[in-house]
């Protein structure tokens, strides 16, 4: 035991914590080598989409085609977290030139979406009118966003890239547990719709372990866009069949909101952490600018001269700073002004420094700005990156488990919930316990915010992609996942590393029951923090890093998860 009385101890921990601003290290742009690893590395949620991947860069594509190959098997064989129905990002970065951008295929609003379309005559919320009903729904961008990449960045015709996916949905794949459990979760919803019904049931039960799942609709869905490309899918007979689809089930889609559906790129947003150049998913994903003025917080204090418990609570008080902003300030930059050179700037950041008390948890509420783990998260990322370097961080989504579960007739498409992301009601928390305001109310056309941190860390002596599912919680797993591997943890420990979090609201530090000892907790007790055990572990997180001295990759899927991560 010390002989250090506590609060000595503490002053004693405020001498070393601090790391005077003059003797931070100048942002450093880091030179990732042109020339490229020399080898391929994939890290996907389950094992048959890396193998698509893989099986398409072995016919001469690129890491962009190979991305479009993992997102469309991974739509058929991880149905619960991404697919047609559903939408996300794409974060590239493309080798010959260094160019860096974000493909945004997030959902659209409908037309007829309206800012209290989902509250009573009261004013109160309709529970599970934005979540369970086909009114969730926004205009999926997947399809879009495959046929954008493919054309733009691919070196292979679209349906060569889809082949895999088409094979997957037309042949089947062995029920696996992990999926088995989500549709278990989601039976009730899948029974409301016969397609969803005959897809995923047999006899109205799930499956037995092992069971092939078999998907011929949505094979052919597939083959529409392979053959015609996103207007085959936006347009036309099959946009007739999903509208009618959605309004037979209760939803409000129309012809021309799908042929109003596009694709944006945007800028990444791009910082710097201890010499190392961070490149992120920018609005409408919040997770990239949460990530950047995290690290910006905890690049003024030395975080390896601390104990563990002092680290733990300083790193969530930048987490429930950077999670407060997002509920005040984030949504679509088509719609609201985001203010996202200030939140990413360092002195911004410092004010938001000089707010943190060592021995004292901050209570949200005492955080000026705005007036609640979740149900199962879904969503699916996965990291690519070729033998030349070229680069995809990508984060897609239904939302939760299947999306509503609702199946579209005829298509094998399952539709999203993502218009829950919205803010519903100002201050009234969504399916993952996050509020918002005005910048993320629902407007026709406005695409509601996510929390996904499709992210590139670009060190001085390697790089890593990363990302993972995991609604609320993605930006921390990200903030975490990048100190870690600035602390010199390889792929695995980067993937595999104990987890906590802090969102702002609720006020609340989750933690992974192997993230904190019992001492550490009654420690971040005693300085103010209410503490949350989880109950279950979460993320799915897929790492690959690539060392440039050695040219070593190394591909790395979460423990937690069924994926894998593949090396050649
Ligand atoms: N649907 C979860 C997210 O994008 O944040």
């Amino acid at each position: 035991m010390s002989p250090l009385h506590p609060l000595a101890r503490l002053r004693a921990s405020l001498v070393v914590l601090f790391l005077p601003l003059a003797l931070q290290a100048a942002p450093v742009p880091t030179k990732i080598p042109a020339a490229g690893p020399g080898h391929a590395a994939i890290a996907s949620a389950y094992p048959l989409a890396s193998d698509a991947g893989k099986e398409i860069l072995a016919k001469g594509g690129n890491a962009f085609d190979a991305a479009v190959a993992v997102a469309a098997a991974l739509a058929v064989v991880e149905p619960s977290s991404s697919g047609l129905g559903g939408g996300g990002f794409f974060l590239l970065r493309r080798s010959s030139d260094g160019l860096e951008t974000m493909i945004d295929l997030r959902e659209m609003a409908p037309g007829a979406a309206s800012r209290d379309m989902y509250l009573d005559r009261d004013g109160n919320p309709v529970p599970g009118l934005s979540r369970d009903s086909a009114l969730a729904a926004g205009i999926p961008g997947e399809p879009a966003g495959f046929a954008h990449l493919a054309k733009k960045y691919g070196k292979l015709p679209l349906a060569t890239s889809l082949g895999p996916a088409i094979r997957l949905a037309r042949e089947g794949f062995p029920l696996y547990p992990r999926l088995r459990g989500g549709m278990e979760f989601k039976k009730n919803a899948f029974l409301k719709t016969p397609d969803a019904t005959r897809v995923f049931l047999v006899d109205g039960e799930v499956p037995a372990l092992g069971a092939i799942i078999r998907q011929p609709e949505l094979a052919a869905s597939l083959e529409i866009l392979a053959k015609s490309g996103a207007d085959g899918f936006y347009k036309g007979a099959f946009a007739k069949k999903l509208v009618d689809g959605v309004r037979s089930l209760g939803g409000n889609w129309t012809e021309q909101d799908l042929a109003n559906y596009k694709v944006v790129e945007r800028a990444p947003v791009i910082g710097h952490y201890r010499g190392a150049r961070i490149i992120s998913a920018s609005p409408p994903a919040s997770g990239g600018v949460a990530l950047i003025d995290a690290l910006n917080i905890l690049e003024g204090f030395d975080l390896d001269k601390v104990d563990k418990v002092t680290r733990t609570h300083v790193i969530v008080e930048a987490m429930r700073r950077v999670h407060r902003d997002r509920a005040v300030y984030l949504g679509d930059p088509d719609f609201v002004d985001v203010p996202v050179a200030r939140l990413i700037n360092e002195y911004y950041a410092a004010g938001q420094r000089a707010s943190i008390r060592l021995d004292k948890a901050t209570p949200s509420a005492m955080l000026p700005g705005v007036d609640a783990p979740s149900p199962g998260p879904s969503t699916t990322h996965f990291s690519v990156l070729d033998a030349k370097g070229n680069m995809v961080a990508a984060t897609i989504t239904l939302n939760f488990f299947f999306g509503s579960g609702l199946m579209v007739p005829g298509t094998g498409i399952l539709l999203n919930n993502q218009m829950d992301d919205f803010s519903v009601k100002p201050g009234v928390p969504n399916g993952f316990q996050l509020i918002g305001g005005d910048a993320n109310a629902i407007l026709p056309k406005k695409r509601p915010l996510s929390s996904s941190t499709p992210t590139i860390v670009a060190g001085p002596k390697g790089l890593m992609i990363l990302g993972s599912p995991g609604g609320s919680y993605i930006p921390g797993m990200v903030i975490l996942g990048t100190l870690h591997f600035m602390d010199g943890r390889n792929a695995q420990e980067v993937a595999g590393a104990p987890r906590f979090h802090h969102q702002f609201s609720p006020d609340v530090l989750q933690f992974e029951s192997d993230a904190l000892t019992p001492e550490e907790r009654k420690a971040l007790e005693a300085r103010g923090h209410t503490l949350r055990e989880g109950t279950r572990k979460w993320g799915n997180m897929q790492v690959v890093t690539w060392d440039y001295a050695t040219n070593k990759v190394e591909a790395a899927s979460d423990p937690r998860g069924a994926g894998v991560g593949l090396v050649y």
